[in-house]
């Protein structure tokens, strides 16, 4: 039995690089037939930096609701926010004790988002055990994700084995699924950066939520390479590369047919066809997650989400209180 496990944090508005990367993936698993899927709003590691209390809570909702009317059904998978399973930040702090300074001090995403910042949260720093404790506790084998979280998964496979070898077999092991095309989805000024919210230049990314018109002046606006030609090569031509990843994720075909099509006919027509084909894929997105975001279907689907998850996070729990000497009952 195959166990799917991700979340996306509800800390900015989502990207279609967080669709690309993840949410797409969440959807795909679920046609596995011998599969358990977990997917969550890890709304426990958004503070990690400051969160203005309104904007966290329509957030949170929101993450899950575009779950939700990405395809996520909530008959084939347990959609819940992370803080109302009160074992993961138990066994957070369990995995804490765990991990070493040192391991945490090499996760590149804490040096990206801690540097050149005074007052960072120990908890920023600590964040990646709280995470394998979100995938340890459901015994997840396989974490789809992006590429910037693939250290995050092994790390989490490196405490996962020395817990087991410590205090006996707990932990499944888990493994990160990472798609080859649409892992890492560049910023649309730049494909030197990852494609983020936190870019000041709002024409870097497009946002799920972001009108036709808008998703058709930032294509139009995206850099491109110098010889006109729409060809794949990361080396040579990393922003048409890009670009054309972004294509194939939303047009659903290979990036060799894409190429055929404009072969010899320069950029234009294939920023317009593209942006045609983002609109064409996030127009019923964004029609179902404005049915659900603030309604009382989306409250009920969490709240038996969150049940059915507790129910397996407790049990792991225990078991790893009971292993470590923690007198259980
Ligand atoms: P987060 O919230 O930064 O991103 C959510 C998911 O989206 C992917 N992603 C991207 N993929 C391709 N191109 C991009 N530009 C892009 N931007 C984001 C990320 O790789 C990720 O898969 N630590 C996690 C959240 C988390 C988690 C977990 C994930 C907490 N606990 C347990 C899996 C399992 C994070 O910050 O992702």
């Amino acid at each position: 039995m195959k166990r799917f496990l991700s979340g996306i944090k509800p800390s900015g508005e989502l990207n279609i690089g967080g669709y690309a990367g993840a949410l797409r993936q969440y959807v795909a698993m679920q046609q596995e037939s011998d599969a358990e899927n977990f997917y969550f709003v890890p709304d426990l590691h958004a503070v990690t930096v400051p969160q203005d209390p309104k904007e966290l809570h329509q957030r949170s909702k929101e993450i899950a609701a575009y779950y939700i009317a990405a395809g996520v059904d909530p008959k084939k998978s347990a959609i819940f926010l992370q803080s109302q399973v009160s074992a993961h930040a138990e066994l957070g702090w369990l995995m804490e004790t765990q991990a070493y300074f040192g391991e945490l001090s090499r996760m590149t995403q804490f040096k990206d988002k801690s540097e050149g910042k005074d007052a960072v949260s120990s908890a920023l720093f600590t964040y990646p055990a709280l995470m394998a404790a979100d995938i340890l506790l459901y015994q997840a084998t396989h974490v789809p994700v992006g590429e910037d979280q693939k250290q995050h998964v092994e790390l989490t496979r490196d405490l996962a084995n020395r817990f087991n070898n410590k205090f006996g077999d707990v932990f499944t092991v888990p493994e990160p699924i990472i798609q080859e095309v649409g892992c890492r989805i560049m910023s649309l000024d730049d494909p030197g950066k990852k494609m983020s919210k936190s870019n000041p230049n709002k024409s870097s990314y497009v946002l799920m939520l972001d009108e036709p018109d808008t998703i058709r002046k930032k294509l139009a606006r995206a850099v491109t390479d110098s010889d006109m030609q729409v060809r794949y090569d990361w080396e040579a031509k990393p922003a048409v590369s890009n670009l054309l990843e972004i294509y194939s994720v939303f047009s659903g075909e290979e990036i060799p047919v894409i190429e055929k099509r404009y072969e010899g006919q320069g950029y234009g027509a294939f920023k317009k066809e593209l942006a045609e084909a983002v609109i064409a894929k996030l127009t019923p997105i964004q029609e179902r997650f404005r049915e659900i975001v603030d309604s009382e279907e989306l409250v009920s689907i969490l709240k038996d989400g969150a049940e059915r998850a507790a129910a397996i996070a407790d049990e792991t729990l225990r078991k790893a209180k009971q292993a470590m000497g923690f007198v259980v009952f």
